[in-house]
């Protein structure tokens, strides 16, 4: 992979870069609620525009489909960009289309342009090759040299992370290169003991990582919505807590594993409970108690780690020498929930061994709890791709970086 160091060794004044950066950040309406993925490409582009390139900074936000939708407007991403970056960032209001052309043709040296959002064209996401060719064509069209740097969509076989790059000089971004050398530690010499914590909602969505895991990890602590399907493989009612019945056989199966290859699985000791799903707008304080694992009450849900699971699983972090961490262990957008991610939030930072956030939800978790993101290791910015990477998968977006 070519370096951004070595392409500015090259020379990229007065041309126009391309940097697929991944700008998809939370929003409240037009409101910002955590700018750490802006943050973190803003060394690549503020180096390109210090080296006079003509900056063209494209990104997705959301799942839009295809076609034009206010609601996932890149504008919010782009004015925080300018003032990050302490300079005027023009915005196309297209993709390819006049204003794009417009936009990128008045870029002076060293000026930074962001366009509309790369999904408000089906060819960006189209399964069919030729489909996202002809949108990369376009694309291709706006630049001469390429930098990917969208560590969050790098798992996406997507025309702007896969098929440009194969049709213009490309380089890999320092934010890349940083998070693929971290990524790198785990999968391969990893100092133990090496414990996983995996939350969020869907057991689904984390099965080919734990399977990887159960050859590398030593412990894995198990939490947020997926946690129950667990408890409910282990024979106990998860009153109307987030379950996914058809993953009861894959679960039981890693149980198995975990047992005989001598893998500590780790599920919660108590829970915390409502009878009805928090207000995440109003943030409205709800009635809720914290009940044991194995006995969640019928017609309630577990939305949290109790007490007792943040005491266990903090002694469970507090020894070991590498952790991952994907997935918060609470509805921790809401202040009753908050306690389970904030708990192993604070394991990490209390821990010396190296720990590595990863993920969308993770990472924004602990930003947006307060924590300084210096206490970590490193926190990625990539939640799927971060996964998909320890699954020892290829990568579309860094395969096309490759050669
Ligand atoms: C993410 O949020 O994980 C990345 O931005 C990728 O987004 P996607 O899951 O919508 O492709």
């Amino acid at each position: 992979m070519k370096t951004i160091d070595e392409l500015l060794a090259e020379g990229v004044a007065g041309k126009r870069v391309f940097v697929r950066a991944d700008l998809n950040v939370p929003l409240s309406g037009t409101t910002i609620t955590d700018d750490g993925r802006i943050r973190a490409v803003q060394p690549t582009v503020e180096k390109l525009a210090a080296a006079g390139a003509r900056v063209v900074v494209a990104s997705h936000l959301g799942r839009p489909k295809g076609a034009p939708d206010p609601a996932f407007s890149l504008a919010p991403a782009a004015a925080r960009l300018g003032e990050l970056i302490g300079a005027d960032v023009a915005f196309a209001t297209d993709t390819v289309g006049e204003s794009a052309r417009a936009t990128v043709a008045a870029l002076a040296d060293g000026k930074v342009a962001v366009i509309e959002n790369l999904r408000f064209n089906p060819g960006e996401t189209s399964k069919d090759d030729a489909e996202r060719g002809a949108f990369a064509d376009q694309l291709a069209e706006l630049a001469d040299v390429y930098v990917g740097d969208g560590f969050g969509a790098v798992h996406r076989k997507h025309a702007s992370v896969f098929d440009l790059p194969a049709r213009l000089p490309h380089a890999a971004g320092d934010l890349i290169a940083t998070e693929v050398g971290v990524l790198k530690k785990l999968t391969e010499d990893v100092e133990r003991p090496y414990a996983v914590v995996l939350g969020g909602s869907k057991v689904s969505d984390k099965l080919g990582v734990i399977d990887h895991l159960l050859e590398r990890a030593d412990r894995i602590l198990i939490g947020g919505g997926m946690a129950y399907t667990f408890l409910k493989a282990q024979g106990h009612e998860v009153g109307s807590s987030l379950l996914q019945e058809d993953q009861i056989p894959a679960v039981l199966e890693y149980l198995k594993r975990a047992e005989e290859k001598g893998v500590e699985f780790v599920l919660p000791a108590d829970v915390v409970v409502s009878g009805q799903f928090p207000d995440l707008g109003t943030k409205a304080p709800t009635e809720h108690r914290t009940v044991p694992a194995d006995a969640i009450p019928a017609g309630f849900m577990g939305l949290d780690n109790g007490p007792e699971t943040n005491k266990l699983y903090a002694s469970k972090l507090a020894d070991a020498v590498t952790v991952f961490w994907n997935g918060p262990m609470g509805v921790f957008e809401h202040p009753d929930y908050a306690e389970g991610t904030r708990a192993v939030a604070q394991a990490l930072v209390d821990s010396e061994g190296f720990s590595v956030v990863g993920g969308g939800d993770s990472a924004a978790a602990v930003r947006i709890l307060g924590f300084d993101e210096n206490a970590f290791g490193h926190i990625s910015t990539g939640g799927g791709a971060s996964l998909e990477y320890l699954e020892g998968k290829t990568l579309p977006g860094l395969a096309a970086l490759e050669d």
